[in-house]
C-alpha cells in the first residue's frame, strides 16, 4: 500500500486564506443565467423569478464572490441593454456562443440575487469591443449615489443604494484568438491599463484585475503576463489566471495529476509579476485572481455544440453541461488543494461556473435542482479552509504520469484558524488506498471532529436527475488520532477532508 506522512506545524504559514478564494462565476452562457438561477414560472421562484431550491444550494455550497457577466459573452456586451424596465430591453446576438441574449436579467437583478445568496459581486468590463467611456458608464451606474445621469437612471430603475462593487476584471481572456477584439499583449496592456487609470480617477480605491493568460498551454503564456504587466503595474492589483483540465486519450494518471499545472502555472505568473516588481523597483505586489477554474470536457462540447447556423441564435441552450464523475470530483478537489498552498500570493479565485454550465449545481426546468459530485469538494473546503494556509512537509510514495513524469500519489493541503485545523487529502492511485500519517504533536492535545471522503468502488459514478444522490461524503471511520499521529487511510481515487481541534 503506498504511503505518505506529513507534519501539521501552525508556525509554518503560507499566508492567509482570503474568503475570495472560494468565488465562482455567473455568465449569460447556455442555461447559466435563463432556467439556471431565473426561472420565473419554477414552483420555487421568488417575486423575481429567482429560484429558491437554487439560492439554497448556493448558500449551501459557501461561495463568496461571484464574477458576472462572463466571460466570452462579456466582449461583445452592452451593459445598458440589461437595465431600466424589461419590457424595453433589447433581444441581442450573443457571437460568444451564438445565442440569442434576451436581457432579462441585467446588473440590478443580479445584484439582487446576490443579496439572496449572500455573495459579493465581481465585475467584468467588456474590454472587447468597448473601451475605457463604458467601463466608466457602468462604474457610474453601479456606485455613485446620486446626483448623475447614470446614477440617478439607477435610482430610477429601483436601485436606490449604489451596488458597491469593489472589484472589477478588466475584459476577459484577451489573449484568446476567440476572444471577441482580441489583440496583441500590447494593445490590450495599454487599453488595461488606461481603462485601470480612468476607473481610479473615480474610486482609487477600486481593486483591478488584469487579464493574463486563459490557459498554460497558450502559446503567449508568459510573455502575455510580462508585456501586460509592464503596461498596466503601476494600475492593477490581480492578474488572472484560467484553466480548465480534461482526461486526454484517456490518461487518468495524469488526468488526477491535473494540480500539477495549475501549481506550475500559479508559480510562473508569481515569478514574472515579481520579476516586473524587481524590474521597476515596485514596493507594490500583484496577486492572483484565478477566476476561472475548473473540469472541463472542453474537446467534446467544442465539437458536438458547435453552431454556426446564421438563422440559428437559440434562447439559452444546454451548453457545456458537463456531468461529473468522482474522478472529476477528486481531481476538481486537488484543484482547490493546489490554490490553497498559494494562498499568500492567489487571493481570489472563482469556479467556472456556478449553475448547469460546467457547475456543481444543475436545473430542469420546472423541476429539480441537484448538486454534482464537484459539489462536495468545494463546500467542504470552503467551509473548513479558514485562518492561516499551513507549508506542510509532505512525503509520499510516487508513481509516473506520461503528461507530468513522477509525482507524489498524495497530495495535501491544511489550514489553521486559533484551535481548529484542516486537512485536505487526494490519493491518485488508481488501484490502491493510501495510508497516511500525519503529525499533529505540534497543535497541541487536539481530537478529531470529522473525517469525510469522496470515493466510490465506480469512479465514473454520477449525480444524475433520475439519481442525484448516488455520490456523496461518507465519513472516513479509518480516522484515528493516537500519540500525536493522525492515521488515515484514502480509498484509491478520493479525496478527503480531515478537521480537528484542540481538545
Ligand atoms: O467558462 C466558459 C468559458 O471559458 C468562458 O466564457 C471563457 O472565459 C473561457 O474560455
Amino acid at each position: 500500500m503506498p504511503t505518505a506522512h506529513l507534519t501539521l506545524d501552525p508556525r509554518a504559514v503560507v499566508g492567509t486564506v482570503n474568503r475570495r478564494l472560494f468565488g465562482s462565476f455567473v455568465e449569460h452562457l447556455g442555461r447559466c443565467v435563463y432556467d439556471g438561477i431565473y426561472e420565473p414560472g419554477h414552483p420555487t421562484a421568488d417575486a423575481h423569478g429567482f429560484r429558491g431550491d437554487v439560492v439554497e444550494l448556493v448558500r449551501e455550497l459557501g461561495v463568496s464572490a461571484i464574477r458576472y457577466p462572463g466571460g466570452n459573452f462579456v466582449s461583445g456586451y452592452r451593459w445598458e441593454d440589461g437595465v431600466g424596465p424589461r419590457d424595453q430591453r433589447p433581444r441581442r446576438l450573443d457571437l460568444a456562443w451564438h445565442s440569442t441574449e434576451t436581457n432579462e436579467v441585467g446588473l440590478d437583478e443580479f445584484a439582487t440575487w446576490l443579496e439572496l445568496v449572500g455573495s459579493e459581486l465581481m465585475y467584468a468590463v467588456n474590454l472587447g469591443t468597448r473601451g475605457v467611456l463604458e467601463a466608466l458608464d457602468v462604474l457610474e451606474y453601479a456606485n455613485i449615489r446620486s446626483g448623475t445621469r447614470l446614477s440617478d437612471w439607477r435610482i430610477a430603475n429601483g436601485r436606490t443604494e449604489p451596488h458597491r462593487v469593489g472589484m472589477w476584471c478588466l475584459g476577459n481572456e484577451m489573449d484568446g484568438p476567440w476572444q471577441l477584439g482580441h489583440g496583441t499583449a500590447d494593445e490590450y496592456g495599454a487599453l488595461a491599463a488606461k481603462t485601470a487609470r480612468a476607473m481610479r480617477q473615480v474610486d482609487p480605491d477600486l481593486e483591478l484585475v488584469v487579464c493574463g493568460s486563459s490557459g498554460s498551454a497558450m502559446p503567449t503564456f508568459g510573455a502575455w503576463e510580462r508585456t501586460v504587466l509592464e503596461h498596466s503595474y503601476d494600475d492593477v492589483d490581480y492578474i488572472s489566471c484560467h484553466a480548465y483540465y480534461e482526461p486526454k486519450n484517456g490518461d487518468l494518471d495524469s488526468f488526477l495529476a491535473s494540480a500539477v499545472d495549475m501549481d506550475g502555472f500559479i508559480e510562473t505568473v508569481v515569478s514574472i509579476a515579481d520579476e516586473v516588481k524587481a524590474a521597476r523597483g515596485s514596493d507594490k505586489t500583484i496577486n492572483i485572481s484565478f477566476d476561472e477554474w475548473n473540469v472541463w470536457y472542453m474537446q467534446r462540447h467544442l465539437a458536438e455544440e458547435k453552431i454556426t447556423d446564421v438563422e440559428q441564435w437559440p434562447v439559452a441552450p444546454r451548453l457545456l453541461e458537463d456531468s461529473y464523475s468522482v474522478a472529476d470530483a477528486v481531481v476538481f478537489g486537488s484543484l482547490l488543494i493546489s490554490l490553497l498552498r498559494h494562498a499568500d500570493r492567489v487571493t481570489s479565485a472563482s469556479l467556472a461556473q456556478l449553475v448547469n454550465v460546467i457547475a456543481p449545481i444543475m436545473t430542469e426546468p420546472g423541476g429539480p435542482a441537484w448538486r454534482q459530485t464537484t459539489f462536495f469538494p468545494f463546500a467542504e473546503t470552503s467551509r473548513l479552509a479558514t485562518g492561516e494556509a499551513l507549508a506542510l512537509a509532505l512525503t509520499s510514495d510516487t508513481h509516473e504520469t506520461e503528461q507530468y513524469g513522477k509525482v507524489p500519489l498524495v497530495d495535501a493541503a491544511a489550514t489553521h484558524d486559533n484551535g481548529a485545523t484542516a486537512v485536505f487529502l487526494v490519493n491518485r492511485s488508481t488501484t490502491e488506498p493510501a495510508a497516511v500519517t500525519i503529525d499533529v504533536a505540534a497543535l497541541g492535545g487536539v481530537g478529531l471532529v470529522s473525517a469525510r471522503t469522496l470515493s466510490d468502488s465506480d469512479i465514473t459514478a454520477a449525480n444524475t436527475l433520475g439519481d442525484p444522490e448516488r455520490v456523496g461524503l461518507a465519513d472516513n471511520t479509518s480516522a484515528v488520532i493516537a500519540d500525536g499521529i493522525l492515521s488515515v487511510t484514502l480509498p484509491p481515487v478520493s479525496w478527503t477532508a480531515l478537521s480537528v481541534a484542540t481538545r
